[in-house]
């Protein structure tokens, strides 16, 4: 990623192709795994936030082939989104102060000093449950 996408913090994650893979009650959002192609594969994400959603998400494949989710806020001031590092086992700040985390939200480098508290995630059928409380 580039200096010029790191000051604007722009970031390589994108919300889903099928905007309607997904909706939230409950505090519960439900993914339809068939509809959110992006995590067909390991390295893949989602970013989810808008709406009734009460705080931005990060719902990805890590390298084991797991689902993760985690508040798709940093930890350092400026709160930026975070993008997920297919084959690094990790996740990364899209600020220039590229805070790194594991897929559990620990802090591994970068300006941040906290680490992300995860969301629970479990598959039920063909749907992706997060629980957001
Ligand atoms: S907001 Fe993430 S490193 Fe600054």
């Amino acid at each position: 990623m580039g200096l010029f996408k790191r000051i604007l913090g722009i970031c390589e994650n994108r919300p889903p192709a099928d905007a309607g893979c997904w909706s939230f009650a409950d505090g519960k959002i439900e993914i339809a795994l068939a509809r959110a192609v992006e995590l067909a594969q390991p390295g893949g994400a989602i970013r989810l936030e808008g709406g009734s959603l009460p705080r931005r998400v990060l719902v990805f494949r890590g390298d084991d082939g797991r689902y993760h989710a985690l508040p798709n806020r940093c930890t350092h001031i400026a709160h930026r989104r975070l993008d997920v590092l297919p084959g690094q086992g990790k996740i990364r700040c899209c600020s220039i102060g590229q805070s790194e985390f594991d897929y559990a939200g620990r802090r591994l480098a970068g300006s941040a000093k906290e680490s992300i508290m995860p969301l629970a995630v479990e598959v039920d059928g063909d749907k992706l449950i997060v629980s957001l409380e």
